[in-house]
């Protein structure tokens, strides 16, 4: 089941963002700041972290089509439904988790008509490196344009962990304050 989080509908419309976070770890720092903008996103917005990329099989053309596995469906339906993609991911060996790749990979095809195509989508994580992530934060960019959405490349968050000690990010009033300014602004790109 995805988690959501509704608040009540303002000027703002129905605006619905869908979160994606590279991380299945339960107490996942990128999950962490994923929950801090869903947290951060004004009122009438609905944030929906899809929270199933586990359960999504590997990419398989042979497997692909009107009958692909539920998991791949819903993970299709959640991109088609978003006004705007947030990616919240750590880096693994310098590079985009395999999860977070094979959701990508999904979401790529069919080929120039995948579930995300022209959405603006954004790109933050942490991660344990002194530079938080920045090559998978990259790499990210560059796999989730060529899948076809509408990167949004100057919204950036590379935060290495260290700078969050053991604190959840929300009591890190820098940290809070670069993500709302982020989601405002990817918002900002629906209109
Ligand atoms: C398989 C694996 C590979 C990793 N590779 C990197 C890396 O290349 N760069 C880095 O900064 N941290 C790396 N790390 C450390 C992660 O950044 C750190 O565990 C981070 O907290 C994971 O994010 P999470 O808390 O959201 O699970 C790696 C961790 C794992 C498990």
């Amino acid at each position: 089941m995805a988690s959501e989080r509704r608040v009540d509908v303002t000027e703002n419309g129905n605006a619905t963002v869908l979160v994606l976070v590279g991380s299945l770890r339960a107490a996942s720092v990128n999950r962490q700041l994923a929950e801090l903008a869903a947290e951060s996103a004004p009122a009438g917005v609905q944030v929906t972290i899809f929270d199933r990329l586990g359960e999504v099989p590997f990419y398989n053309e042979d497997i692909d089509g009107p009958t692909a596995p539920e998991p791949a469906q819903a993970l299709r339906e959640a991109g088609a439904h978003a006004d705007a993609v947030l990616v919240v991911t750590p880096e693994y060996n310098g590079s985009v988790p395999g999860v977070l790749k094979n959701a990508i990979d999904w979401l790529s095809r069919p080929f120039g008509d995948g579930a995300i195509k022209g959405k603006p989508l954004a790109v933050v994580g942490a991660a344990h490196g002194r530079y938080g992530g920045v090559w998978a934060h990259d790499e990210t960019r560059k796999s989730f344009g060529l899948a076809g959405a509408r990167v949004v490349e100057d919204l950036e968050l590379s935060l290495p962990t260290a700078e969050l000690g053991d604190r959840h990010p929300r009591e890190n009033a820098e940290v809070t304050a670069r993500l709302r300014d982020i989601v405002g602004k990817l918002l900002a790109e629906t209109d």
